[in-house]
Protein backbone atom coordinates (compact mmCIF):
# COMPACT_ATOMS: atom_id res chain seq x y z
CA UNK A 1 0.00 0.00 0.00
CA UNK A 2 1.17 3.42 -0.69
CA UNK A 3 1.45 5.46 2.32
CA UNK A 4 2.57 8.66 1.22
CA UNK A 5 -0.93 9.03 -1.16
CA UNK A 6 -3.44 10.42 1.51
CA UNK A 7 -0.92 11.08 4.66
CA UNK A 8 -4.11 12.33 6.38
CA UNK A 9 -5.39 8.25 6.72
CA UNK A 10 -1.87 7.76 8.85
CA UNK A 11 -3.30 10.25 11.69
CA UNK A 12 -6.37 8.60 13.78
CA UNK A 13 -7.96 10.27 16.64
CA UNK A 14 -6.16 8.29 19.21
CA UNK A 15 -3.03 7.16 16.90
CA UNK A 16 -0.41 8.02 14.32
CA UNK A 17 1.33 5.27 12.17
CA UNK A 18 4.81 4.67 12.55
CA UNK A 19 5.31 5.58 9.16
CA UNK A 20 4.95 9.52 10.26
CA UNK A 21 8.63 8.65 12.00
CA UNK A 22 10.34 6.50 9.23
CA UNK A 23 9.10 7.34 5.68
CA UNK A 24 11.66 9.54 3.69
CA UNK A 25 8.36 10.70 1.61
CA UNK A 26 6.19 11.63 3.98
CA UNK A 27 9.51 13.23 5.17
CA UNK A 28 9.73 15.15 1.73
CA UNK A 29 6.09 16.18 1.83
CA UNK A 30 6.36 17.73 5.70
CA UNK A 31 8.85 20.16 4.22
CA UNK A 32 6.48 21.36 1.59
CA UNK A 33 3.38 21.17 3.25
CA UNK A 34 4.44 22.23 7.05
CA UNK A 35 7.46 23.93 6.77
CA UNK A 36 7.12 25.80 3.64
CA UNK A 37 3.56 26.91 4.46
CA UNK A 38 3.19 27.62 7.93
CA UNK A 39 4.76 30.58 10.48
CA UNK A 40 8.46 28.77 11.38
CA UNK A 41 10.22 30.52 13.95
CA UNK A 42 13.86 31.77 13.21
CA UNK A 43 15.09 34.24 15.82
CA UNK A 44 14.08 35.88 19.00
CA UNK A 45 14.76 40.02 18.58
CA UNK A 46 17.78 40.12 21.12
CA UNK A 47 19.64 37.85 19.08
CA UNK A 48 20.04 40.47 16.35
CA UNK A 49 19.67 43.21 18.61
CA UNK A 50 22.11 46.04 17.42
CA UNK A 51 22.67 46.94 13.69
CA UNK A 52 24.57 44.94 11.66
CA UNK A 53 23.57 41.84 13.68
CA UNK A 54 22.95 38.50 12.38
CA UNK A 55 21.93 35.19 12.82
CA UNK A 56 21.89 32.46 10.66
CA UNK A 57 18.78 29.93 11.42
CA UNK A 58 16.45 27.17 8.79
CA UNK A 59 13.07 27.33 8.01
CA UNK A 60 12.22 23.81 7.31
CA UNK A 61 15.87 22.41 5.72
CA UNK A 62 16.37 25.65 3.88
CA UNK A 63 18.90 28.15 5.40
CA UNK A 64 18.25 31.54 6.16
CA UNK A 65 19.66 34.48 7.77
CA UNK A 66 17.82 36.97 9.92
CA UNK A 67 19.63 40.54 9.81
CA UNK A 68 19.29 43.68 11.43
CA UNK A 69 20.24 46.60 9.00
CA UNK A 70 21.34 49.72 9.99
CA UNK A 71 18.20 51.80 9.76
CA UNK A 72 17.78 48.92 12.54
CA UNK A 73 14.93 46.80 10.37
CA UNK A 74 14.93 43.29 10.86
CA UNK A 75 14.69 41.00 7.34
CA UNK A 76 14.87 37.21 7.31
CA UNK A 77 16.69 36.33 3.55
CA UNK A 78 17.05 33.08 1.84
CA UNK A 79 20.94 32.43 2.79
CA UNK A 80 21.61 31.58 -1.34
CA UNK A 81 23.72 33.54 -3.16
CA UNK A 82 21.66 34.89 -6.22
CA UNK A 83 24.92 33.44 -8.79
CA UNK A 84 25.82 30.04 -8.12
CA UNK A 85 23.60 29.47 -5.42
CA UNK A 86 26.00 28.94 -2.10
CA UNK A 87 25.17 30.02 1.28
CA UNK A 88 26.63 33.41 1.73
CA UNK A 89 26.87 33.47 5.77
CA UNK A 90 27.85 30.08 7.77
CA UNK A 91 28.03 32.20 10.78
CA UNK A 92 25.97 31.20 13.84
CA UNK A 93 25.72 34.52 14.72
CA UNK A 94 27.60 37.67 14.55
CA UNK A 95 27.85 41.31 13.28
CA UNK A 96 28.81 42.85 10.03
CA UNK A 97 28.66 44.88 7.14
CA UNK A 98 27.64 43.22 4.41
CA UNK A 99 27.33 39.74 3.50
CA UNK A 100 30.50 38.18 1.17
CA UNK A 101 29.49 35.58 -0.43
CA UNK A 102 32.99 33.02 -0.52
CA UNK A 103 32.87 31.85 -4.12
CA UNK A 104 33.02 34.57 -6.24
CA UNK A 105 32.91 37.57 -3.93
CA UNK A 106 29.05 39.12 -4.84
CA UNK A 107 28.67 41.34 -1.68
CA UNK A 108 25.28 41.84 -0.62
CA UNK A 109 23.88 44.40 2.35
CA UNK A 110 22.66 43.70 5.68
CA UNK A 111 19.06 44.15 4.02
CA UNK A 112 19.88 41.69 1.18
CA UNK A 113 20.37 43.97 -1.61
CA UNK A 114 22.65 42.96 -4.23
CA UNK A 115 26.16 46.11 -3.82
CA UNK A 116 28.91 44.58 -5.06
CA UNK A 117 30.18 42.27 -8.09
CA UNK A 118 33.83 41.50 -9.02
CA UNK A 119 34.84 42.28 -12.66
CA UNK A 120 31.53 44.16 -13.38
CA UNK A 121 32.36 45.20 -16.60
CA UNK A 122 31.83 40.92 -17.40
CA UNK A 123 28.25 41.72 -16.98
CA UNK A 124 27.88 45.11 -18.62
CA UNK A 125 24.37 44.46 -19.75
CA UNK A 126 23.68 40.89 -18.74
CA UNK A 127 22.20 41.57 -15.44
CA UNK A 128 20.65 44.70 -13.67
CA UNK A 129 21.86 44.29 -9.91
CA UNK A 130 18.34 45.94 -8.34
CA UNK A 131 16.99 42.46 -9.67
CA UNK A 132 19.46 40.35 -7.88
CA UNK A 133 19.35 41.15 -4.32
CA UNK A 134 18.92 37.94 -1.62
CA UNK A 135 15.17 36.96 -1.70
CA UNK A 136 13.07 37.86 1.58
CA UNK A 137 11.23 36.07 3.49
CA UNK A 138 7.73 37.37 5.34
CA UNK A 139 8.27 37.76 8.63
CA UNK A 140 6.52 39.00 11.82
CA UNK A 141 7.30 39.09 15.20
CA UNK A 142 5.08 38.74 18.78
CA UNK A 143 6.84 40.01 21.81
CA UNK A 144 10.36 39.59 19.98
CA UNK A 145 10.05 36.15 19.02
CA UNK A 146 10.55 36.44 14.98
CA UNK A 147 8.82 33.95 12.77
CA UNK A 148 9.00 33.63 8.93
CA UNK A 149 7.33 31.91 6.20
CA UNK A 150 7.39 31.20 2.42
CA UNK A 151 4.22 31.42 2.47
CA UNK A 152 2.60 34.68 1.37
CA UNK A 153 -0.67 33.44 1.75
CA UNK A 154 -0.25 32.41 5.21
CA UNK A 155 -2.66 34.51 7.98
CA UNK A 156 -1.29 37.04 9.80
CA UNK A 157 1.14 35.73 12.79
CA UNK A 158 -1.13 36.84 15.56
CA UNK A 159 -3.68 34.80 14.35
CA UNK A 160 -1.78 31.88 13.84
CA UNK A 161 -0.72 31.93 17.03
CA UNK A 162 -3.91 32.46 18.39
CA UNK A 163 -4.72 31.09 21.91
CA UNK A 164 -1.20 30.76 22.41
CA UNK A 165 -0.20 34.19 22.76
CA UNK A 166 -1.65 34.41 26.00
CA UNK A 167 0.66 31.81 27.44
CA UNK A 168 3.41 33.61 25.40
CA UNK A 169 3.02 36.43 27.15
CA UNK A 170 3.59 34.67 30.67
CA UNK A 171 6.30 33.17 29.06
CA UNK A 172 7.99 36.56 29.03
CA UNK A 173 7.77 37.02 32.44
CA UNK A 174 10.62 34.79 33.39
CA UNK A 175 13.09 37.70 32.39
CA UNK A 176 12.26 38.85 35.85
CA UNK A 177 10.98 42.74 34.27
CA UNK A 178 13.56 43.25 32.12
CA UNK A 179 13.29 42.55 28.28
CA UNK A 180 13.73 39.12 27.84
CA UNK A 181 17.60 38.20 26.67
CA UNK A 182 19.22 35.09 25.08
CA UNK A 183 21.74 34.17 27.44
CA UNK A 184 23.26 31.45 25.19
CA UNK A 185 22.60 28.35 23.75
CA UNK A 186 24.06 24.58 22.75
CA UNK A 187 22.86 22.39 19.58
CA UNK A 188 23.01 18.74 18.97
CA UNK A 189 21.39 16.56 16.85
CA UNK A 190 19.40 12.78 17.65
CA UNK A 191 19.11 10.04 15.65
CA UNK A 192 15.37 10.03 15.38
CA UNK A 193 12.31 12.02 13.64
CA UNK A 194 11.36 15.81 14.53
CA UNK A 195 7.66 14.70 15.67
CA UNK A 196 9.28 12.46 18.75
CA UNK A 197 10.59 15.55 20.26
CA UNK A 198 7.69 17.67 19.39
CA UNK A 199 5.53 15.29 21.16
CA UNK A 200 7.67 15.08 24.45
CA UNK A 201 7.50 19.01 25.17
CA UNK A 202 3.78 18.41 26.86
CA UNK A 203 4.34 14.67 27.57
CA UNK A 204 4.49 14.73 31.62
CA UNK A 205 4.10 11.05 31.77
CA UNK A 206 7.60 10.20 30.67
CA UNK A 207 8.55 12.19 33.81
CA UNK A 208 9.06 10.41 37.36
CA UNK A 209 10.40 7.43 34.52
CA UNK A 210 13.09 9.29 32.45
CA UNK A 211 14.04 11.87 34.35
CA UNK A 212 14.38 9.58 37.67
CA UNK A 213 18.75 10.95 37.75
CA UNK A 214 17.33 14.76 37.52
CA UNK A 215 14.89 14.21 40.28
CA UNK A 216 17.20 12.72 42.74
CA UNK A 217 20.08 15.52 41.86
CA UNK A 218 17.47 17.30 43.69
CA UNK A 219 16.96 19.05 47.61
CA UNK A 220 13.81 17.88 49.13
CA UNK A 221 12.06 20.90 48.50
CA UNK A 222 12.61 21.59 45.12
CA UNK A 223 12.15 17.68 44.12
CA UNK A 224 8.48 17.90 45.77
CA UNK A 225 8.20 21.19 43.20
CA UNK A 226 8.36 18.18 40.40
CA UNK A 227 5.93 15.92 41.80
CA UNK A 228 3.27 17.13 39.76
CA UNK A 229 1.47 14.25 38.21
CA UNK A 230 -1.30 14.07 40.44
CA UNK A 231 -1.42 17.76 41.23
CA UNK A 232 -3.97 20.13 39.76
CA UNK A 233 -2.13 20.41 36.52
CA UNK A 234 -3.76 20.47 32.93
CA UNK A 235 -3.24 19.72 29.04
CA UNK A 236 -5.11 22.30 26.74
CA UNK A 237 -4.91 21.97 22.82
CA UNK A 238 -4.58 26.12 22.03
CA UNK A 239 -5.53 25.36 17.99
CA UNK A 240 -2.98 25.20 15.41
CA UNK A 241 -1.53 22.57 16.56
CA UNK A 242 -0.31 24.63 19.30
CA UNK A 243 -1.02 23.80 22.88
CA UNK A 244 0.48 24.06 26.84
CA UNK A 245 1.18 21.33 29.44
CA UNK A 246 0.78 23.04 33.31
CA UNK A 247 2.54 21.22 34.93
CA UNK A 248 2.18 23.85 38.77
CA UNK A 249 -0.71 25.87 38.19
CA UNK A 250 -0.04 27.96 41.45
CA UNK A 251 3.77 28.97 39.52
CA UNK A 252 1.54 30.37 36.27
CA UNK A 253 1.66 33.71 36.93
CA UNK A 254 4.82 34.85 38.17
CA UNK A 255 3.79 38.33 39.00
CA UNK A 256 1.38 36.83 41.48
CA UNK A 257 2.36 35.26 45.45
CA UNK A 258 5.53 37.26 45.33
CA UNK A 259 5.10 37.57 49.44
CA UNK A 260 5.52 33.32 49.75
CA UNK A 261 8.60 32.36 51.61
CA UNK A 262 11.68 32.56 49.13
CA UNK A 263 12.64 28.95 48.95
CA UNK A 264 15.93 27.26 50.16
CA UNK A 265 17.32 26.62 46.49
CA UNK A 266 16.85 30.40 45.93
CA UNK A 267 17.91 31.73 49.44
CA UNK A 268 21.49 32.36 48.14
CA UNK A 269 20.41 34.26 44.89
CA UNK A 270 18.23 36.53 47.45
CA UNK A 271 21.16 37.22 49.56
CA UNK A 272 23.27 37.84 46.89
CA UNK A 273 20.35 40.56 45.61
CA UNK A 274 20.03 42.28 48.66
CA UNK A 275 24.14 42.14 49.10
CA UNK A 276 23.80 43.73 45.14
CA UNK A 277 21.74 46.63 47.05
CA UNK A 278 17.99 45.66 45.63
CA UNK A 279 15.23 46.11 47.33
CA UNK A 280 13.22 43.29 48.98
CA UNK A 281 10.30 43.91 46.42
CA UNK A 282 12.93 43.58 43.15
CA UNK A 283 14.17 40.87 45.02
CA UNK A 284 11.00 38.78 45.63
CA UNK A 285 10.54 39.76 41.73
CA UNK A 286 13.72 38.20 40.44
CA UNK A 287 13.58 34.88 42.81
CA UNK A 288 10.19 34.24 41.83
CA UNK A 289 10.88 34.72 38.42
CA UNK A 290 14.21 32.10 38.27
CA UNK A 291 12.62 29.33 38.69
CA UNK A 292 10.58 29.27 35.72
CA UNK A 293 6.81 29.50 35.65
CA UNK A 294 5.20 25.96 35.76
CA UNK A 295 3.97 25.50 32.62
CA UNK A 296 5.40 24.32 28.97
CA UNK A 297 4.44 25.90 25.53
CA UNK A 298 4.69 23.94 21.97
CA UNK A 299 4.18 26.17 19.07
CA UNK A 300 3.59 23.93 16.28
CA UNK A 301 6.16 22.85 14.06
CA UNK A 302 9.24 23.84 15.84
CA UNK A 303 9.40 25.74 19.12
CA UNK A 304 8.82 24.66 22.80
CA UNK A 305 9.29 26.90 24.74
CA UNK A 306 9.61 26.17 28.73
CA UNK A 307 10.88 27.07 32.28
CA UNK A 308 13.95 29.24 31.00
CA UNK A 309 14.66 28.42 27.71
CA UNK A 310 13.24 28.15 24.38
CA UNK A 311 13.42 24.50 22.45
CA UNK A 312 13.95 24.82 18.68
CA UNK A 313 14.27 21.35 16.35
CA UNK A 314 15.33 21.44 12.88
CA UNK A 315 14.29 18.53 11.09
CA UNK A 316 17.52 16.98 9.12
CA UNK A 317 16.42 14.21 7.78
CA UNK A 318 13.47 11.49 8.64
CA UNK A 319 15.36 10.20 11.09
CA UNK A 320 17.75 13.14 12.35
CA UNK A 321 16.93 16.30 14.54
CA UNK A 322 19.17 19.16 15.31
CA UNK A 323 17.88 20.49 18.41
CA UNK A 324 18.91 24.18 19.76
CA UNK A 325 18.84 25.04 22.93
CA UNK A 326 18.62 28.56 24.09
CA UNK A 327 18.60 29.72 27.75
CA UNK A 328 17.10 33.05 28.63
CA UNK A 329 17.39 35.72 31.34
CA UNK A 330 16.74 39.53 31.08
CA UNK A 331 18.72 42.41 29.49
CA UNK A 332 19.98 44.38 32.18
CA UNK A 333 19.20 42.01 35.31
CA UNK A 334 21.45 41.80 38.01
CA UNK A 335 23.97 39.29 37.41
CA UNK A 336 23.07 36.81 39.68
CA UNK A 337 19.81 36.40 38.71
CA UNK A 338 20.94 35.67 34.85
CA UNK A 339 24.09 33.40 36.16
CA UNK A 340 21.09 31.15 38.15
CA UNK A 341 19.17 31.15 34.59
CA UNK A 342 21.86 29.49 33.02
CA UNK A 343 22.81 27.51 35.88
CA UNK A 344 19.11 26.37 35.93
CA UNK A 345 19.34 25.47 32.28
CA UNK A 346 22.42 23.78 32.24
CA UNK A 347 21.73 21.69 35.28
CA UNK A 348 18.56 20.00 33.19
CA UNK A 349 19.20 21.13 29.03
CA UNK A 350 23.05 21.16 29.34
CA UNK A 351 24.75 18.69 27.67
CA UNK A 352 26.28 17.27 30.77
CA UNK A 353 22.80 17.99 32.42
CA UNK A 354 20.29 15.57 34.06
CA UNK A 355 17.68 15.78 31.78
CA UNK A 356 17.26 16.09 28.16
CA UNK A 357 20.45 13.56 27.58
CA UNK A 358 17.92 11.55 29.43
CA UNK A 359 15.10 12.46 27.11
CA UNK A 360 17.38 11.79 24.05
CA UNK A 361 17.63 8.34 24.42
CA UNK A 362 13.55 7.78 24.48
CA UNK A 363 13.28 9.40 21.32
CA UNK A 364 15.64 7.43 19.86
CA UNK A 365 14.27 3.96 20.79
CA UNK A 366 10.85 5.41 19.73
CA UNK A 367 13.34 6.13 16.64
CA UNK A 368 14.39 2.70 16.74
CA UNK A 369 11.07 0.90 17.14
CA UNK A 370 9.69 2.88 14.47
CA UNK A 371 11.32 0.40 12.23
CA UNK A 372 10.32 -2.92 13.50
CA UNK A 373 7.82 -4.65 11.96
CA UNK A 374 5.86 -4.52 8.95
CA UNK A 375 3.44 -2.46 9.86
CA UNK A 376 1.99 -0.70 13.12
CA UNK A 377 0.33 2.61 14.99
CA UNK A 378 1.69 4.37 17.64
CA UNK A 379 -0.76 5.52 20.60
CA UNK A 380 -1.46 9.07 21.53
CA UNK A 381 -5.15 8.20 23.06
CA UNK A 382 -4.05 8.47 26.55
CA UNK A 383 -6.74 11.11 28.51
CA UNK A 384 -8.80 10.69 25.70
CA UNK A 385 -11.99 10.34 27.84
CA UNK A 386 -11.13 12.61 30.62
CA UNK A 387 -11.35 15.66 29.18
CA UNK A 388 -12.75 17.96 31.71
CA UNK A 389 -12.86 21.88 31.10
CA UNK A 390 -10.26 23.89 32.77
CA UNK A 391 -10.55 26.97 34.87
CA UNK A 392 -11.36 29.51 32.02
CA UNK A 393 -14.00 26.91 30.54
CA UNK A 394 -11.49 25.55 27.55
CA UNK A 395 -11.29 22.15 27.01
CA UNK A 396 -8.30 20.42 28.90
CA UNK A 397 -7.15 17.39 30.05
CA UNK A 398 -5.32 16.05 33.63
CA UNK A 399 -1.47 16.64 32.83
CA UNK A 400 -0.88 13.02 31.36
CA UNK A 401 -2.97 13.83 28.82
CA UNK A 402 -1.70 13.01 25.49
CA UNK A 403 -3.94 16.10 24.41
CA UNK A 404 -1.05 18.37 22.95
CA UNK A 405 0.19 15.07 20.70
CA UNK A 406 -3.21 15.25 19.35
CA UNK A 407 -3.39 18.97 19.24
CA UNK A 408 -0.16 18.57 16.95
CA UNK A 409 -1.40 16.02 15.19
CA UNK A 410 -4.81 17.18 14.08
CA UNK A 411 -2.58 20.32 12.73
CA UNK A 412 -0.62 17.94 10.68
CA UNK A 413 -3.55 16.01 9.03
CA UNK A 414 -4.88 19.39 8.03
CA UNK A 415 -2.22 20.36 6.28
CA UNK A 416 -0.96 17.29 5.35
CA UNK A 417 -4.33 16.55 3.58
CA UNK A 418 -4.37 16.55 -0.27
CA UNK A 419 -6.16 19.62 -0.21
CA UNK A 420 -3.80 21.34 1.82
CA UNK A 421 -0.87 20.28 -0.53
CA UNK A 422 -2.41 21.49 -3.58
FE1 LIG B 1 28.16 33.43 -4.88
FE2 LIG B 1 29.37 32.90 -7.11
S1 LIG B 1 28.13 31.60 -5.93
S2 LIG B 1 29.44 34.72 -5.98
Amino acid sequence: ENVTADPGRLVEEGRVHKSLYSNPEIFAQELDRIFNKTWVWVAHESEVAEAGAYKTAFVGRQPVIVSRDRKKNIHVLLNRCRHRGATVCEGKRGKTRAFTCPYHGWGYALDGELRAIPKPEEYEGVIDKQELPLERLRHESYQGMIFATFNEEAEPLEEFLGGAKKWIDLFMKQSGGYPLQVLGDHRFRFPGNWKIQLENTTDAYHFPIVHKSFISSLDDQTSEVFDFLDGEGFVEDLGNGHSVMVMIPELVDLEANLDDPIPERFAELAEALRAEGHDEAEVRRLVRAVGGSGFNLNLFPNVACSMAFFRVLTPISVDETEIHHVAIGGAGAPAPFNQMRLRLHEHFQGPMGFGTPDDAEGWERVQKGSLAGPDGWILVNRGLKRMAPSADGNPAGAVCSETGMRAAYQMWKRLMSDEAGE
